[in-house]
């Protein structure tokens, strides 16, 4: 499936996120999401919204330092992932990244390069853009699945 969007604020980048949630939610897509997109394209802005669907609102920032965030959920298991640290899919084995893509569980992930090629599964991927206007983003899904 491949879905495109444009998005003129980051109010309406929320929604976006909010549109695949709900894909998500009806297993249309893959609940393993990797974001790609330039420093402060909105790959976090757009994992806020997904969280909110599932009722986190708070704390949420990119995990730069922690690298993995759990976040409680009655049902599932939710992670929010930022690889812009690691430098090697070696480094990325470290973690126990791989342990996390259980069926059940929501995976979001930020800065997935440095594994993108070793994705063997089927996952959803959303690639923002910076466009010619300011406050504006091309927004891109992908899912095999
Ligand atoms: N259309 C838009 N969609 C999303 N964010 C936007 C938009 N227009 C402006 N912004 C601003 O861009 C910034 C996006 O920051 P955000 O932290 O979400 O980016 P990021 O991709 O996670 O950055 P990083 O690579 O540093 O983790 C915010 O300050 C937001 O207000
Ligand atoms: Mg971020």
């Amino acid at each position: 499936m491949k879905k495109e969007w444009f998005s003129s604020s980051p109010e309406d980048t929320s929604n976006i996120a909010l549109e695949v949630a709900v894909m998500i939610e009806n297993k249309e897509i893959s609940p393993w999401v990797f974001l790609k997109g330039d420093i402060g394209s909105g790959k976090t802005t757009f994992i806020r919204a997904l969280l909110s669907f599932w009722g986190i609102t708070e704390g949420v920032s990119s995990p730069t330092f922690s690298l993995i965030h759990h976040y409680p959920h009655p049902q599932k298991n939710i992670y929010h992932v930022d690889l812009y640290r690691l430098r090697s899919p070696e480094e990325v084995d470290t973690i126990g990244l791989y342990d996390l893509f259980h069926p059940e569980n929501l995976v979001f992930v930020e800065w997935p390069e440095v594994i993108e090629d070793s994705l063997c599964f089927p996952h959803t991927r959303i690639q923002l853009f910076y466009t010619e206007e300011e406050n504006s983003r091309r927004i891109l899904l992908t899912s095999e699945a």
